[in-house]
């Protein structure tokens, strides 16, 4: 018997972490990484296919999937733990994989719901941001605690530089929360550059100039590191309009806008033994 799929999508944020876990405004897009679950039946427990070290998986599973009768494989080409949303992608294809095998299409809302409990187990207190472009892909503004707001924006070349290192989410979330008051003005532009750049996602050159801006701010606010301002770096001085980190920080990855291309940097990257992939953004 073929098995039930469910997907959920990878995601970059283009403006706005960090802020957007104290109320501000953020930007994001649904890139083609994902990760898939495939339901296999079978006449005995539900288990993982393969061997997988985090326990927070199977915890996973058994929130999400009957106790009997699949073993579950899953299949993610999304880098774990550098920003790209992997959870959410996982924590929103296993409810999906869920209802595919009920027959039920899930609105957003319900989407919403089943996941956030499943991500949580991987993130404590995520803002909802990263499974709002799980579940719906394209570009978005999300606001925590509102609906998330799909956006116009004409796909652009981007080049994804990755450090290699996992950025602990909660930790950096806690660390920002313990240097407010003194970060709340960062906080807050880094959501008025969300919230003007969300209706303008298609001017290319105003976008690069904030995500310039945005990596300045986050750096401030402690999330960036050496490693971190290189690529970014590396990304202006090789063709990017704008070059940011993405994500949490202290690790993960750097988002490159490239809209005449990716090649001299990609070039750049491998010279240096740089792990780097071109997309376009949004890209789904
Ligand atoms: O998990 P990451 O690295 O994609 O970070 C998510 C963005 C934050 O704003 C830092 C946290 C959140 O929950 O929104």
């Amino acid at each position: 018997m073929s098995p039930v799929v469910g997907r959920g999508g990878g995601k970059l944020i283009l403006l706005g972490e960090h802020a957007v876990v104290h109320g501000h405004m953020a930007v994001a897009v649904g890139v083609s990484l994902g990760t898939e679950v495939r339901l296999h039946p079978t006449d005995g427990p539900t288990e993982l296919l393969q061997d997988h070290p985090d326990p927070r998986l199977q915890e996973a599973l058994s929130r999400v999937l009957p106790p009997w009768g699949f073993r579950v494989e899953i299949r993610s080409d999304l880098p774990e733990g550098r920003g790209m949303g992997s959870s959410a992608a996982l924590a929103v294809a296993l409810v999906r994989a869920r209802a595919a095998l009920e027959g039920e299409v899930l609105s957003f809302a319900a989407i919403h719901e089943r996941a956030f409990p499943v991500e949580r187990l991987f993130h404590g207190n995520p803002s909802g941001l990263d499974h709002a472009v799980a579940a719906l892909g394209g570009a978005l503004s999300y606001r925590r605690g509102e609906a998330p707001v799909p956006r116009e924006m004409p796909p652009v070349s981007a080049v994804v530089l990755d450090t290699g290192r996992a950025g602990n989410t909660a930790e950096i979330v806690a660390a920002v929360a313990a240097r407010r008051p003194a970060v709340d003005s960062h906080l807050t532009r880094l959501g008025v550059l969300a919230e003007e750049m969300a209706e303008r996602l298609g001017d290319t050159q105003a976008l690069g100039e904030a995500l310039n801006e945005a990596h300045a701010l986050l750096g401030e606010i402690g999330v960036s590191d050496d490693e971190l301002d290189d690529l970014v770096e590396l990304a202006r001085a090789n063709g990017s309009v704008g070059a940011k980190l993405s994500g949490a920080g202290r690790g993960g990855v750097v988002l490159a806008l490239v809209p005449d291309g990716p090649d001299p940097l990609l070039q750049a990257a491998a010279a240096r033994g740089i792990s780097a992939f071109s997309c376009t953004v949004p890209d789904k």
